[in-house]
């Protein structure tokens, strides 16, 4: 068959959000541009009715279900809710960005390998809410995002790629978040890239990039770094 005409299938992205939709835009326009390849966002699920990341994916046509925790009287049934809505759009990956519900064991596990989130910390340090808050609390220097692995263990999957940034001595919440949220747009394309190109593998809970070694390529920003 002539060459021009073999198309090969696009991967299916799906997006989960809870808010505002600031990740989900840098993915959206990453897929757009081609920095992530060949990728179609297929789903924004949300499972908070208002949250604007839902208006973000009607506004670029993408479909934009809700699937409303409170209306599940526990954790498993919201989640096997989550899983049949997910699965109806039959995506190669999930992102979760800003989604924040915490997740069933048996959920993490249907998607094992598949699923990856982005938190507002270096991790191991500040797992869970208020990060810019703890971070400011125990005075660190240097802050940042995470993007890893989704695993039964709560922001504790295998690490993928971090942004770090420094603390100011003038900082509060509001703007150490800021300077964090500006290296989560740049962190979690690049992150997303390497997945749906196949190059991420994980061995005894370490992720390492196909070609990291032979092409320089770092799985670290901080201030000055070129882009990865
Ligand atoms: C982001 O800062 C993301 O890292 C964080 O929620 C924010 C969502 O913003 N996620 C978590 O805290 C997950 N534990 P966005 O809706 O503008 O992307």
């Amino acid at each position: 068959m002539d060459p021009e005409y073999v198309f090969l299938p696009k991967s299916r992205l799906a997006v989960l959000v809870s808010g505002r939709g600031s990740n989900l835009q840098a993915i959206m326009s990453a897929c757009a541009s081609g920095q992530i390849p060949a990728t179609d966002v297929v789903a924004v699920i949300s499972n908070r009715p208002q949250a604007p990341a839902l208006a973000l994916a009607a506004a670029a046509g993408i479909p934009s279900p809700c699937v409303d925790h409170r209306r599940f009287a526990d954790r498993s049934s919201f989640d096997a809710a989550l899983r049949a809505q997910i699965d109806d759009f039959a995506p190669d990956h999930i992102a979760l960005a800003g989604f924040m519900r915490q997740l069933t064991p048996a959920f993490a596990q249907h998607y094992a390998g598949r699923m990856v989130n982005i938190h507002p910390s270096l991790l191991p340090a500040f797992p869970g809410l208020h990060t810019h808050a703890q971070a400011l609390g125990e005075g660190v220097k240097l802050h940042g995002a995470t993007v890893h692995f989704v695993t039964a263990d709560l922001d504790a999957g295998p690490i993928i790629v971090q942004g770090a940034v420094p603390v100011l001595a003038q900082d509060d919440v509001a703007s150490l978040a800021a300077r964090v949220l500006a290296v989560e747009h740049r962190i979690y394309p690049q992150a997303l890239a390497w997945l749906v190109s196949g190059r991420l593998r994980i061995e005894q809970g370490k992720v390492t990039i196909d070609g990291e070694k032979a092409s320089g390529i770092s799985p670290c920003v901080w201030p000055g770094t070129e882009d990865l």
